[in-house]
């Protein structure tokens, strides 16, 4: 076991020091794009500013002839893109692969000032993320750099799940999670064959009459994900680390995706992964506040003064425990205005109408 007191020391020597906190930079979509893929890679600089985190996908989804192609089209983009206020993620191949190795030291060596995170899969426990961690140490050491690339791991493996909370608490580079729909249903040996969302077979239904046992009953679809969804929420709020949805693969299906998209943010996920540009636009809806519910929250924050006691507001109660929910909307519509004009006209304009 790790004494606390060398929790925050570095793992090489002349590595960055660790973190203490990890910054609520807002990322309500991190937008995945293969680097090896010359057309997806040629929209890269337009997109920057759109999207709070852009993500060269070295993993699943990435052929295997073209490994080594993305890692290359990486590199050359990290350096010859201005990423602005984008953040830089890359999910890297599995630590059981060939190609992890090779992803992590040319990473780091050529593009680590560039990297923000690097996106761990199919994570299985706490060791994964030591080995990570000192690995990453030592290549930041011989890179000189300044300050420690963040680490964010999927949750796509029934052992993962198991060992959730360890996890998040194995390092002081973990950035955050994401739910990995699509391996963990195959892990966990799930009957499904898609790639996030819901399925029309996970359901309840209604009671029949006993007098008329034929008539229509209700059926109401249930989420295959809420499970997994609360216990990373839980496991990330514990290690003050962030929660993600992760992919929702029927692009077409925008009403299904907003769906789940906005379940993840009611029960705590902070954002989302992009598969296709037009669900960035419902993640970066989604994942905000509206202006409505600012000007509620706002409302609350003003009528309850000290924080303490309690007040009726339109015929409800409110008190010092409704008042940190409002807090927690009004901190993030404050991170996302400084980052999103528009989003802060919105916020301003119901202030100017309160
Ligand atoms: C993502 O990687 C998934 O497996 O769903
Ligand atoms: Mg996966």
């Amino acid at each position: 076991m790790r004494p606390a007191k060398d929790f925050f020391r570095p793992l090489a020597v002349g590595a960055p020091a660790p973190v203490t906190e990890i910054p609520a930079r807002p990322s309500r979509a991190i937008h995945f794009f293969d680097p090896s893929n010359a057309k997806m890679a040629a929209k890269v600089p337009q997109m920057v500013g759109t999207v709070d985190v852009l993500l060269g996908n070295l993993e699943d989804a990435v052929k295997a002839d073209n490994k080594e192609a993305a890692r290359e089209g990486l590199v050359r983009i990290a350096k010859e893109v201005d990423f602005g206020p984008t953040q830089l993620w890359t999910r890297i191949n599995a630590l059981d692969s060939p190609w992890v190795l090779d992803d992590l030291t040319t990473l780091v060596s050529e593009i680590g000032d560039k990297l923000d995170v690097i996106m761990v899969p199919k994570v299985q426990g706490a060791e994964d993320i030591h080995y990570v961690d000192r690995l990453l140490a030592q290549l930041e050491a011989r890179a000189g750099l300044q300050r420690p690339i963040l680490v964010h791991a999927i949750l796509e493996t029934a052992r993962g799940v198991a060992n959730v909370e360890e996890i998040c608490g194995a390092s002081p580079r973990m950035q955050g999670l994401s739910l990995g729909p699509a391996d963990l249903a195959a892990d966990r040996r799930m009957k499904t064959t898609r790639v996030g969302g819901g399925h029309p077979g996970y359901l309840v239904r209604a009671d029949a009459n006993p007098d008329q046992p034929e008539a229509h009953r209700d059926v109401f679809q249930q989420d295959l994900w809420h499970y997994t969804i609360s216990r990373m929420v839980d496991a990330c709020a514990m290690h003050g680390i962030y929660p993600y949805y992760g992919p929702f693969g029927d692009i077409a299906d925008t009403t299904a995706c907003e769906d789940q998209f906005r379940n993840a943010f009611l029960l705590g996920c902070v954002g989302t992964w992009t598969l296709h540009p037009k669900q960035i636009e419902i993640a970066n809806r989604v994942f905000a506040p509206s202006a409505e519910e600012i000007a509620h929250a706002r409302r609350v924050v003003a009528a309850m003064g000290d924080g303490t006691g309690a007040v009726m507001l339109d015929g409800k109660m409110e008190d010092d425990a409704s008042l940190k929910q409002c807090l927690v909307m009004v901190e993030l519509a404050e991170q996302l205005a400084a980052i999103d004009p528009a989003l802060k006209a919105q916020y301003d304009a119901v202030t100017i109408e309160d």
